[in-house]
């Protein structure tokens, strides 16, 4: 019965932004682009590359360390650690499984989600319902990718818009009525066409055969950028209405938006079609680019350190992605 009262409610919140900074004019030097077509059709002027050896996991884990600190938890009191990536350090053990063993959080259950750009908020539903059904009292919720390693470098469609970054959320149980008061998720796997990996699987033989390894393609990201702008503007306004009626909550009384950044452009359509003004949405797209599982941590760490959210306020936030799929949630801010 106390189980199905709780909530859960963010207790804090980190990131890491890697240091190296690629502009859009070092973009220049390597595909047919410029400056102002980049600026103009995504908003977008640098973006932030891992350094070589670096992988999803060491983000992660700078991430979540920062998230525990201003949470006033030690990693030892995670029940569960859910990644959102679709860049693991590798296949398995899962990214989830590395991070608790770099960060020491050897109580919790952990786990990745593969959600396309969707990641952090499908894995904030996943911590969101072990915390309200009791498996859990204290939660790690992180997006992190190296996208960088997932680029087509020849392809100016695309690699003009990715970037890398970790963030994180720490969640606790709480009996109070603020934190997480909706949270839904989407997915459509017949729109699975307009983003995708090509990978090394394509060219696998089948099980028990070994593959000629020469003829392994390198894993990349491939995109019908046009069709997925439309689609996503429709997506991220149909959960965002359905998430806000959920929650009983009305566009005007929300105190910040913080939606997944990959075009400001997409952006500022869900804003005009709510009616919410930019004021209220916050956006990273400019200096990061798209992190895809990252943005909204990413964001979210920087508004809240920044003085953007109190107490009470009504945070949104909102997503789409690989898959497809789309989310959003609802949260009463408590820090
Ligand atoms: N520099 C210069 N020209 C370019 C570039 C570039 N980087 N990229 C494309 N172009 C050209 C095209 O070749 C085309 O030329 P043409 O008219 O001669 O054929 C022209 O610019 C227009 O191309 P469009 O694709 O129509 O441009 P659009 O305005 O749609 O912008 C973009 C492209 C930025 C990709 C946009 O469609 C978009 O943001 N879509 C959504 C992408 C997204 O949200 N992805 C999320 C997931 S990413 C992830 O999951 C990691």
């Amino acid at each position: 019965m106390l189980a199905e009262m709780s909530r859960a409610k963010v207790m804090g919140t980190g990131s890491y932004i890697p240091e190296a900074v690629l502009t859009n004019r070092d973009l220049e030097k390597v595909v047919d682009t410029s400056d102002a077509w980049i600026t103009r059709r995504t908003g977008i002027k640098e973006r932030r590359i891992a350094t070589e050896g670096m992988n999803t996991s060491d983000m992660a884990a700078a991430a979540a360390l920062e998230a525990l600190g201003s949470a006033e938890l030690e990693a030892g009191d995670l029940d569960l650690v859910v990644v959102g990536t679709v860049t693991p350090d590798r296949q398995f053990p899962s990214c989830a499984c590395v991070l608790q063993e770099k960060i020491g959080a050897l109580r919790a259950a952990s786990m990745d989600v593969s959600a396309g750009c969707s990641g952090f908020i499908y894995a904030l539903s996943v911590a969101n319902n072990a915390i309200r059904c009791g498996e859990a009292n204290h939660a790690l919720v992180v997006g992190a990718e190296v996208l960088s390693g997932v680029t087509n470098w020849t392809d100016r469609g695309t690699c003009v818009l990715l970037g890398d970054g970790a963030g994180a959320v720490v969640l606790s149980r709480t009996e109070d009525d603020t934190g997480i008061r909706s949270i839904h998720l989407r997915s459509d796997g017949s729109f699975g066409n307009l983003l995708y990996s090509v990978d090394q699987c394509e060219d696998r033989p089948g099980p028990g055969v070994l593959p000629d390894m020469s003829a392994l393609k390198p894993y990349y990201l491939v995109m019908d950028g046009q069709k997925l702008f439309k689609k996503a503007v429709e997506c991220l306004e149909e959960i965002t209405l359905w998430t806000l009626q959920r929650a009983g909550v009305d566009v005007s009384e929300i105190s910040l938006m913080v939606p997944h950044q990959a075009n400001i452009r997409i952006i500022n359509a869900l804003a005009q079609r709510l009616g919410l003004n930019t004021d209220k949405v916050y956006t990273t797209i400019e200096k990061y680019g798209n992190t895809s599982s990252a943005s909204i941590p990413m964001a979210l760490n920087e508004a809240a350190k920044g003085g953007r959210l109190a107490p009470k306020d009504k945070l949104l936030m909102v997503t789409f992605g690989a898959g497809l799929t789309w989310g959003a949630s609802l949260v009463e801010w408590s820090i």
